[in-house]
Order: structure tokens, then sequence, then C-alpha cells
């Protein structure tokens, strides 16, 4: 299997002084669905922040084999992504059409292809009917999805999803982790909900206090309550 992003040795502090992350290595296959699961403040938002460039710890990222530095930024972007913990972070058009079209605008897509991949993407997360509201007027998890459809839009190789079940109603829940699991794409997924990971993820990994505890199958890493326990998981 062929590397599709390679993290080595990312530490990161805040500029408070906060250390979030400490020399992280991780490396993600093509293909590849993980679960990052860690208590409250392991460093997983912080960790996927740098995936598309956003946050600039020590270390080294590529992402297929390109480094990931500002140069390659806009071509990263296009590959990678990044669905925020906090939808009001990704929301910011006076519609959802407008903040679902803005990654095929950029990308350069012509009209017809731009509202078809909209249309596409508020129907995959269950918001058909949405697109002439006010992002700001929505629900908290109507929000969730509509950052969601704005990321799926641009039909990105790699979705790094911060928490993308926090807030969801059961079905809205239940037909996410669906529409997920019959997604093609590599997936990074941080997350609280462990039975999201058994359903979806064969690979999960486990943070604490900004390094990487466990890294294995989501079948044995769920299976060790002691592990779980210790982590604040249980
Ligand atoms: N802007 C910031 N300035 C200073 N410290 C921060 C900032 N954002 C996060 N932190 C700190 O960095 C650490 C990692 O936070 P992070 O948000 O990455 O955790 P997380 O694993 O995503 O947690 P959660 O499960 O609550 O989403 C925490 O100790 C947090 O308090
Ligand atoms: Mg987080």
């Amino acid at each position: 299997m062929a590397a599709i992003i390679e993290i080595k040795d990312l530490s990161f502090s805040y500029p408070d002084g906060k250390r979030a992350l400490s020399g992280i290595n991780l490396t993600v296959y093509s293909d590849e669905k993980i679960a990052l699961i860690g208590a409250n403040g392991a460093g997983k938002s912080t960790l996927f922040l740098h995936l598309n460039g956003l946050l600039n710890g020590e270390g080294q990222i590529s992402v297929k084999s390109l480094p990931l530095i500002k140069k390659n930024l806009a071509q990263i972007r296009a590959v990678v992504g990044v669905v925020f913990q906090n939808p009001d972070d990704q929301l910011f058009s006076p519609t959802v059409f407008e903040d679902v079209a803005y990654g095929p605008l950029y990308q350069g897509l012509d009209q017809q292809t731009i509202r078809t991949r909209v249309e596409r993407a508020l129907c995959d997360v269950g918001l058909s009917g949405f697109s002439q509201r006010n992002p700001y007027h929505l629900s908290n998890g109507e929000k969730k999805r509509v950052a969601i459809a704005s990321v799926l839009s641009m039909q990105p190789q790699i979705l790094v999803l911060d928490e993308p079940t926090a807030g969801l109603d059961p079905r809205a829940r239940r037909e996410l982790i669906a529409l997920l699991s019959e997604l093609p794409q590599t997936m990074l997924i941080a997350t609280h909900d462990l039975e999201l990971a058994r359903q979806l993820t064969p690979r999960t990994v486990l943070m604490n206090a900004g390094s990487i505890i466990a890294d294995g199958s989501t079948d044995q890493i769920l299976e060790d309550k002691s592990l779980l326990l210790e982590y604040g998981l249980l």
C-alpha cells in the first residue's frame, strides 16, 4: 500500500505556550479509514489543523509525497478536505448553496457541475431543499451537516472529519455513517463515538496529552477496556 499522508516527529505549542502535540509519527495509507480517539484536550483537533496547513508545527508532514510547505498549500488543500469540529468556523456565506458551492467554485468548475455537486452533497447529508436557507439560522446539527456537505462537494481524495457525528440526531448520525462507509475516500475521523469507529474504521489511533498511545486494529483497541478506561474513554 502507498502512504498518502506521512507525519514525522510533529510537535506544536500554541502561542500561549500550551504544548498540544509532542513527537507525533503517523502514516496513513491510501483508502484507509482511521478513527482518532482520545479524551478532551488530547490534541486531535490540533493535529487535524496541521493536515491542511492551518497550523504549522515542528516536524514534517507530506501528502501524496508533497511536503506540506507554503508553496504546496493550494495543491494539498485540493486533496485534503477538513471538516472542522465547530461548524461556525466553516460556514460564512449568506446561503447554504453558496457555502457548499464555495469549494467547487474555487476549483474552477463550471456552473452546471457546481450545481450538481451542491445538490448531491446536500442530498448526501439529508439536507435537500436547504440551499436557500441562511447557515446562521440553522440548528447545530443542520450546520454540522452543511459543513460536511461543503467539503464533500469538493470530492477531496482525503476526508478529515473532526467529530462528524457530534450533535447529530440518531437518524442523521446513522445516515452519515452509512454515507461515509460507502465513500471510497481515505478518511481520518476524530471522534468520541466509539460505535462509529467499530462500524466504519478498521484502524484506530489513540491520543493522549499530545502523543499517540496506541495505533492498531479498532477491534483490538476497543476490546482493551483497561486502556480505554485509563485514557478517559470509558
Ligand atoms: N487556541 C489555543 N490556544 C491555547 N491552547 C489551545 C488552543 N486550542 C487548543 N488548545 C489546547 O491544546 C490542547 C489540545 O486541544 P485540542 O482541541 O486539539 O484537543 P481535542 O483532542 O481535539 O479535544 P476535544 O475532544 O475536546 O475536541 C488542549 O489542552 C487545549 O486546551
Ligand atoms: Mg477536538
